[in-house]
């Protein structure tokens, strides 16, 4: 069955793989970036949704600087917060529902590495701006009442943005060696892969399910410093890894040190392990550039 769609952020790393998954599932979809719809702007919002009519919204837009919001809260929040709940409410008035993209960093990280990943359940604790006002967006989007999923997402990489993956190519054709940190782990995920749960929670298999959902790359958790190893190993480029700590790098943001997320939810979309993300993302690189 296909499905009307609107995107939001739709230029952004996540956005654009949503926009072009929910076209090759056979989706209207109408993309639509900042210049096209500020989410901040609570009127356009609630004109361009009931204009549209979607069946769906799916939010990639959002403030992903982590270390700039810490010196502006305000406009972090502006856009993670407020217009969440700006896009909630309209999609609740207009009939349709809203999936929207969080993080793993509304959790503290304090679980030594090993542990259990967290589940929805888990008590969140966000340690930086960027986490509060994430977090303050699912609340917004939760208290508009409509059919909504919120879905947390963590370590993105994609073909069509800045990302840690990308910087690291970049790095290893330059330099013989990178230093990269060993004590934070999380579970990288490939935006591709993401943006087929995204749709499918939106107006796929799984549109009826409601609430909270964590959607990360498969496969064990890894530190920075392991992910980027397989970077290279995939990528075939000598480049050596060393380890370094967090303290001895430090940023105006704090991070969780481990934020591997999992489910325990049955109606959850599964993502393959990153691993095999990471393969298709390094494939589609090689099409792009050539
Ligand atoms: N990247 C990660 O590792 C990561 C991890 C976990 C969760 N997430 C979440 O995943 C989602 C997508 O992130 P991403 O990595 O795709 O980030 P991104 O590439 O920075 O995309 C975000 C998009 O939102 C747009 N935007 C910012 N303010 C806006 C506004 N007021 N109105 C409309 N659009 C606005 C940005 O436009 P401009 O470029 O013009 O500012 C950008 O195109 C976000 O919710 C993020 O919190 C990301």
């Amino acid at each position: 069955m296909s499905g009307k769609l609107l995107v939001t952020g739709a230029a952004g790393m996540l956005g654009q793989d949503v926009a072009r998954a929910a076209r090759a599932a056979g989706h209207d979809v109408t993309a639509l970036a900042r210049a096209d719809l500020d989410v901040t702007d609570g009127a356009a919002v609630a004109a361009v949704v009931t204009a549209a009519a979607p069946d769906a919204v799916v939010n990639c837009a959002a403030w992903t600087n982590v270390d700039g919001a810490e010196d502006a809260p305000e406009g972090a929040h502006a856009v993670n917060a407020d217009a969440a709940g700006h896009l909630a409410r309209a999609a609740t008035s207009a009939g349709a529902r809203l999936v929207h993209v969080s993080t793993d960093y509304v959790f503290d990280g304090q679980r030594a590495a090993g542990a259990a990943p967290y589940v929805e359940s888990d008590a969140t604790n966000p340690q930086s701006v960027y986490g509060r006002t994430k977090l303050a967006g699912e609340q917004a989007v939760a208290a508009a009442d409509g059919s909504h999923a919120i879905v947390r997402s963590s370590w993105l990489f994609g073909v069509s943005g800045a990302n840690f993956a990308a910087t690291m190519l970049r790095l290893g054709a330059e330099r013989d060696e990178v230093t990269v940190v060993e004590d934070q782990v999380g579970c990288p995920t490939a935006t591709a892969d993401l943006a087929e749960a995204l749709v499918a929670l939106a107006v796929g298999a799984a549109r009826e399910a409601q609430g909270v959902f964590h959607v990360a790359g498969g496969g064990e958790p890894v530190s920075w410093n392991a992910f980027a190893s397989e970077i290279f190993r995939q990528a075939g480029v000598d480049c050596r890894v060393l380890p370094c700590t967090t303290a001895e790098m430090p940023r105006p943001a704090p991070r969780p040190p481990f934020s591997a997320l999992t489910t325990e939810r049955a109606d959850t979309p599964l993502l393959p392990p990153w691993q095999d993300g990471l393969t298709r993302f390094l494939d589609a690189r090689k099409v792009l550039h050539a």
